[in-house]
């Protein structure tokens, strides 16, 4: 049954991915134009570090699959394009691992095809502390990842209904584990108040995964009989609002969420991001065009991100926060109501 869910999250990704509007919050963004801010090339670094953490570019590819024989096949694509460009790479939910230890390798090709890159593994807030450690250790991983979806697995038919013990397991496997825990919504966004809570029980990164791209809700409502779920489509708050509502939180973060291009990847830098993910547009990228598709991709974005920083005049990624930037729309209104400045 879970290889099948794997499969299903596969191709009803990717064909949100192909019928998306293109329109997301990050619109709500923009730079001031300064036209004699400008730097040169050669001084400009994508490298970042936060929480210990140490990134030669502040992309990654977010967490996605693994479980199932077709999903094995794009975690190994997946991890040659991570390979040949340098940029980080997470696994999926590796539940399907601890229920059925004959998909291992559906997921250790992540380490295989790319034995020196940065790897997360990726687990559910209910895992064991044990189980953590056995994901870490298959994918010799860098990081773990935890993620929470309580909407996913609200409109998941065979979806988890008992949620209460989330937060105090996070903190037992990030005293268990020896590697940084980053925590991660998967699309509907981490309040401040949420940011707050995971500081105090150990986690070391949040990784905002707001709204704008994939709709888990959307996802587990087409594996449904009936499908009615359809009120919950766009719950939560934009991977843009996320980042302006933990401005101030003492945890580093991580955007992920409808990043589409460059262009969001500066404006999340902006917004105070240590790096920015993505997944489903990498997905179809590749479920489209090949391994070399998406390799091809991935550098183009490294390159027009650092000419993106050129023009803005800023030598880090972390130098885009100290660039002038405007709010529009719904997200002033949102700054407002939560009290921003
Ligand atoms: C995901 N995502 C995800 N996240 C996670 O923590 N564990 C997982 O197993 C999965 N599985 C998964 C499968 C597929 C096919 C996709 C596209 C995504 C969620 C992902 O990491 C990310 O948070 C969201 O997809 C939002 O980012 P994008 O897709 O808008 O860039």
């Amino acid at each position: 049954m879970i290889a099948q869910r794997k499969d299903d999250h596969v191709r009803l990704a990717a064909d949100q991915q192909r019928e998306h509007s293109g329109h997301n919050q990050f619109d709500e963004v923009s730079f001031v134009h300064h036209a004699l801010a400008g730097i040169d090339r050669p001084d400009v670094s994508l490298a970042t570090t936060f929480a210990g953490i140490s990134w030669p570019v502040p992309l990654y590819i977010n967490a996605m699959t693994g479980g199932s024989e077709n999903t094995g096949l794009i975690n190994r694509d997946l991890a040659i394009a991570a390979r040949e460009t340098g940029v980080p790479i997470a696994s999926g939910s590796m539940s399907a691992y601890f229920k059925d230890p004959s998909c291992a390798g559906t997921f250790s090709v992540l380490r295989e095809e790319n034995p020196d890159g940065f790897v997360m593994a990726n687990i559910n807030a209910t895992a064991s502390a044990d189980n953590a450690q056995r994901a870490v250790g298959l994918l010799r991983a860098d990081a773990l990842q935890i993620h929470v979806n309580t909407v996913q697995e609200t409109v998941m038919p065979e979806g988890d209904r008992s949620f209460a013990s989330w937060a105090g397991q996070i903190e037992k496997i990030a005293a268990a584990v020896e590697v940084p825990v980053i925590v991660k919504e998967v699309g509907f966004g981490l309040s401040r108040e949420t940011v707050a809570t995971l500081k105090n029980l150990g986690v070391r990164v949040a990784d905002l995964g707001g709204r704008g791209g994939t709709d888990f809700a959307r996802i587990e409502n087409g594996r449904r009989q009936l499908a009615d779920y359809a009120y919950l489509h766009g719950w939560g708050q934009s991977t843009a609002a996320c980042l302006l509502d933990a401005q101030g939180c003492l945890l580093p973060v991580l955007a992920s969420g409808g990043v589409r291009n460059p262009l969001d990847v500066a404006r999340a830098l902006a917004l105070g991001a240590a790096g920015v993910g993505a997944s489903g547009g990498f997905l179809r990228t590749l479920l489209d065009g090949g391994v070399s598709a998406l390799i091809a991709q991935l550098a183009t974005w490294l390159d027009q991100l650092a000419a993106l920083q050129t023009m803005l005049g800023a030598r880090t990624p972390a130098d885009l926060t100290r660039c002038d930037v405007l709010l529009h729309g719904d997200l002033r209104s949102f700054c407002a109501d939560r009290g921003i400045d």
